[in-house]
């Protein structure tokens, strides 16, 4: 790799290091078509609509989900942030309770915990994984914890064990937040089954995606029927569907919500299953090559695996650079400079949330102006230094452009290289409008 510079930054004028197209994302195969044909054409459009005779696509795609997790149950719901709200139900989190959630992820996490009205404890991530640190989350436990979100974040994952052991010795449940993380192993095993139940964010810009989407798995089955009835207004599958009639029977043992997918997303969940695995190949193996050119260039650092993870999802890919080299320069400077190099969207880490805009629970309606423990919600209260060491260190890109060849990584390590020799340029140019 070379360290002298071909050309000034494309950000402060000079000539791009890739402008080709990278692999579209979300993919439309013909496979996804045809099931949103089916799903038109069926007569069915919603779990709440009449059972046809024949399986609806929500529930092809929540028995092929936890099969693939092999566990018995899957509820599928509108997005990621409902999956969390309906396993925190189901777990009985709500007023005079509190969650442990992950200082650095996005902000559903805790405003999820927040909009059932139990106090989010914020707690650091480990420095190296970037995922919620285990001592950190035992040091928080109190007698009303009644809920652990351990979120796998971006291409890592938390040290399951050490969580697992944690929920075994305080008899609080995990949920553990793969919405980064579809198809990741410990052990040899799928993140996700290890907890009391496992979410997933079906959205967008995930590895598995249907625009909107989410699903809650779990091993339970007092568990699975509080999951159905909090996402579809207190019903359940009935055992025996009558074409022509619905095949949600009314059960009300809980105050349920509509959070129900419609069958045009599970159709496209379901066609898009298919395709995890290989695409999540094709992402080991171009993140791995990337890994291996990014070592070679001094100050430049990515996210290593804990030993347990036998196998990683690379949701977003994280390059960190050391804070010497940085030498005061905001990271969003070296985010627009890579975005200009290559011609993809990169982006900062989430801003922790003792300092997110966007999670602001002491402005919530929910929250009674009276509420005795009100500062408790106050996210500022909390100090997360790993979080914020990290966010201001790290940048990201997402997983399609890992999707691409050989010469696109080639692309990116090269921007990396051409980025960190011209830090000092950035520096000085800090504030030029262009
Ligand atoms: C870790 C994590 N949890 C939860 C969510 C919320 O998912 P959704 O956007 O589908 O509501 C996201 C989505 O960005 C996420 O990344």
């Amino acid at each position: 790799m070379t360290a002298v510079p071909r050309s000034p930054l494309a950000l402060l004028g000079g000539s791009p290091v890739h402008d080709a197209e990278w692999p579209l994302w979300p993919q439309a195969p013909e496979s996804t078509l045809t099931m949103l044909r089916q799903a038109a054409t069926s007569g069915r459009w919603a779990v709440s609509g009449a059972y046809t005779g024949t399986a609806s696509f929500e529930r092809r795609f929540s028995d092929a989900f936890a099969a693939y997790h092999s566990v018995p149950y899957g509820v599928p719901v509108t997005n990621g942030s409902a999956a969390l709200t309906v396993a925190m139900e189901a777990l009985g989190v709500g007023p005079g309770t509190e969650v442990i959630v992950p200082g650095l992820t996005w902000v559903a996490c805790a405003s999820a915990a927040a909009g059932l009205g139990a106090t989010p404890i914020l707690v650091d991530v480990d420095p190296e994984t970037l995922s919620i640190s285990a001592d950190a989350a035992k040091a928080a436990v109190t007698e009303r914890t009644k809920a652990i979100l351990v979120v796998h974040a971006y291409c890592s994952s938390a040290d399951v064990d050490a969580f697992v052991q944690l929920s075994e010795s305080t008899g609080i449940p995990i949920i553990e937040d793969c919405s980064q993380a579809h198809g990741a192993e410990w052990n040899g095993r799928k993140v996700g089954t290890f907890g009391t139940i496992g979410v997933f964010s079906l959205q967008q810009t995930k590895v598995l995606t249907c625009g909107e989407g989410g699903i809650a798995i779990t091993s339970s089955a007092e568990l699975y029927d509080q999951l159905q009835q909090y996402r579809a207004n207190g019903r359940r599958y009935t055992d025996r569907p009558v074409a022509g009639q619905l095949e949600l029977e009314d059960v009300g043992t809980v105050e349920g919500h509509n959070h129900s997918m419609s069958e045009f997303h599970a159709a496209v969940a379901l066609s898009q299953l298919e395709f995890l695995d290989q695409q999540s190949e094709v992402r080991e193996r171009n993140a791995s090559a990337l890994t291996a050119l990014l070592a070679a260039i001094p100050g430049v650092s990515t996210v290593p695996a804990p030993a347990g993870l036998t196998r990683r999802t690379y949701y977003d890919y994280i390059i960190r650079l050391d804070r010497e080299l940085l030498g005061g320069l905001p990271i969003q400077r070296v985010v627009d400079a890579m975005t200009a190099e290559l011609n993809v969207f990169f982006e900062t880490l989430d801003t922790p949330l003792n300092a997110n805009p966007l999670y602001t629970p002491l402005k919530s309606p929910r929250l009674p102006r009276s509420a005795p423990d009100r500062q408790s919600f106050d996210p500022t209260r909390f100090e997360l230094p790993e979080a914020t060491a990290a966010f201001h260190t790290c940048f990201a890109f997402l997983h399609h452009a890992l999707l691409g060849t050989g010469d696109d990584v080639a692309a990116i390590a090269e921007a990396v290289d051409k980025v960190v020799a011209h830090l000092d340029h950035l520096r000085s140019a800090e504030g030029d409008p262009r």
